[in-house]
C-alpha cells in the first residue's frame, strides 16, 4: 500500500492533480474539504455546522474531519493507497492519521508539498469564484483568512513530515500537465 499526501495552500492545485493522480495510480481520493461540502449539500447536522466556519476561511474541529477520514478508511479495506487532499492541516491531525495508519500496518509514503504564491492563489480562488459556487470563494477576505489560517496552522504539517524526510516540496506553478509530471517522477521514484 502506498499513501500520498497533496499538501499546499488553499488554490495549489490539490483537488486537481488529485484527479489526475488517482487514475494514474489507482489510489483512494481522500478530500475532507470535498467531504464536509458532500455534507452541506446533504444539510446534515455536521454539514450546517461546519458551513458557518468554512465561510469564515476557518478550519474545522480537528475531531470533525479525523472522524471523517478514519470512517473513509474503514470503508475502503480493499484500497491499494490512498491520496490525501486538504488532510491533515493541523499537527494534531497528522498525529492522528499516523496512529489511524499504523492499526492498518501502514503509513505515509511521501508528502508531496505544491509551492505556489500567494498572488497566483489569489487570483485562482477568486476567479474559480466566478463558477464554482463554493461561497468560500466569492470574497477577497474569506480567501485571504484561508491562506492567513494555512500559514497559522497548516503550513506545521511539512515540518512535521519533514523530522521523517517525508516531504517533497515540487513547483505548482505552470501547466497542469507540467506539474503533473513533476509530482509523477516524484511518486515513480519511490515507488521502483
Ligand atoms: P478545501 O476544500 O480543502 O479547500 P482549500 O484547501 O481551500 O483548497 P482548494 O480546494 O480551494 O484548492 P486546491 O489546492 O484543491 O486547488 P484546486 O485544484 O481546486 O477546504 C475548504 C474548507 O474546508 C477549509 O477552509 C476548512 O474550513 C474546511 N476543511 C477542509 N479540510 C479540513 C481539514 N483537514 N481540517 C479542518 N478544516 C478543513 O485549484 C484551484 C483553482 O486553480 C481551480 O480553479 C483550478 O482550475 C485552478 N488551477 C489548478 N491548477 C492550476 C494551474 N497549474 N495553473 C492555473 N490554474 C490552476
Ligand atoms: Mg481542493
Amino acid at each position: 500500500m502506498f499513501n500520498i499526501i497533496l499538501f499546499g495552500p488553499p488554490g495549489s492545485g490539490k483537488g486537481t492533480q488529485s484527479e489526475k493522480l488517482i487514475a494514474a495510480y489507482g489510489l483512494i481520493h481522500l478530500s475532507t474539504g470535498d467531504l464536509l461540502r458532500s455534507e452541506i449539500a446533504k444539510q446534515t447536522s455536521l454539514g450546517i455546522e461546519a458551513k458557518i466556519i468554512m465561510d469564515k476561511g476557518q478550519l474545522v474541529p480537528d475531531a470533525v474531519v479525523v472522524g471523517m477520514i478514519s470512517s473513509a478508511l474503514d470503508a475502503n479495506p480493499q484500497a491499494g493507497g490512498f491520496l490525501f487532499d486538504g488532510f491533515p492541516r493541523t499537527v494534531a491531525q497528522s498525529e492522528a492519521l499516523d496512529t489511524l495508519l499504523s492499526l492498518k500496518n501502514t503509513e505515509i509514503g511521501v508528502v508531496l508539498a505544491l509551492d505556489v504564491s500567494e498572488e497566483e492563489l489569489v487570483k485562482r480562488l477568486l476567479n474559480r469564484g466566478l463558477t464554482s459556487g463554493r461561497s468560500d470563494d466569492n470574497t477577497e477576505s474569506v480567501v485571504r483568512a484561508r491562506i492567513t489560517e494555512y500559514h497559522a496552522k497548516t503550513s506545521v504539517v511539512a515540518r512535521y513530515y519533514g523530522q521523517f524526510n517525508k516531504v517533497v516540496h515540487v513547483k505548482g506553478e505552470g501547466s497542469v500537465a507540467e506539474i503533473f509530471t513533476l509530482l509523477c517522477s516524484e511518486i515513480d521514484k519511490r515507488l521502483s
